[in-house]
């Protein structure tokens, strides 16, 4: 199948709850409807599989941010955008899959800590609080920001729909993507 896109990882960091994976998810809504061909890797999937087993320490998370890059590489070098989606609190481990791939977009997924905290999700904030789980990413583990990133979303301020609007805009700008079809109806 012939792709429309060129390859690429898309790669989304951030604190849990901050709304990656709807983000995700919706970008990858938006480049199929452009005849992209897109693959979401998912932090909290690729943990029930490539990455069963790992926990939370620097070192595991580390291997598991190793692991999505290279299958992701794989991927986008196959003309296929590779949607990451992973808190990947360590700087020297997102720059080490940037150096190792062609094309490689940070979008940092930024809501302040205290709005994810309030949204809870999952409910992990508050065991994390209670000392029912350790090493929770903010709470007593680090996450280090990009310094650099690619795009922003602001989703403590931004609707979804807006932020995915804008991380498609920038890869049709830098030429990823193509235009998205008009619908036109001819009588
Ligand atoms: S990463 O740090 O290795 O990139 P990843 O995105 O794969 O993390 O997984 C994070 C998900 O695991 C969270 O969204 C949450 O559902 C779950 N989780 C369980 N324990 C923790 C923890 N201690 N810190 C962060 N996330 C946790």
């Amino acid at each position: 199948m012939k792709s429309n896109s060129k390859g690429l990882i898309l790669w989304l960091t951030g604190f849990s709850g901050s709304g990656k994976t709807t983000i995700a998810k919706g970008l990858e809504r938006e480049l199929k409807e452009r005849g992209c061909l897109v693959e979401l890797l998912d932090g909290d999937v690729v943990r029930t599989n490539l990455s069963k087993g790992l926990g939370y320490s620097r070192e595991d998370r580390e291997t598991n941010i190793r692991r999505i890059g290279f299958v992701a590489n794989l991927l986008s070098r196959n003309d296929v955008v590779a949607i990451v989606a992973a808190i990947s609190p360590y700087r020297t481990s997102r720059d080490e899959v940037r150096r190792t791939t062609e094309n490689f977009i940070e979008v940092y997924v930024n809501s302040p800590l205290e709005v994810c905290e309030e949204r809870d999700v999952k409910g992990l904030y508050a065991m994390a609080r209670a000392g029912e789980i350790r090493a929770f990413t903010g709470i007593d583990a680090p996450y280090e920001e990009p310094l650099n990133p690619d795009i922003v979303c602001y989703t403590s301020e931004e609707t979804v729909k807006e932020s995915i609007a804008k991380v498609a805009a920038e890869l049709q700008r830098l030429e990823y993507i193509p235009v998205k079809p008009q619908l036109e109806y001819f009588i």
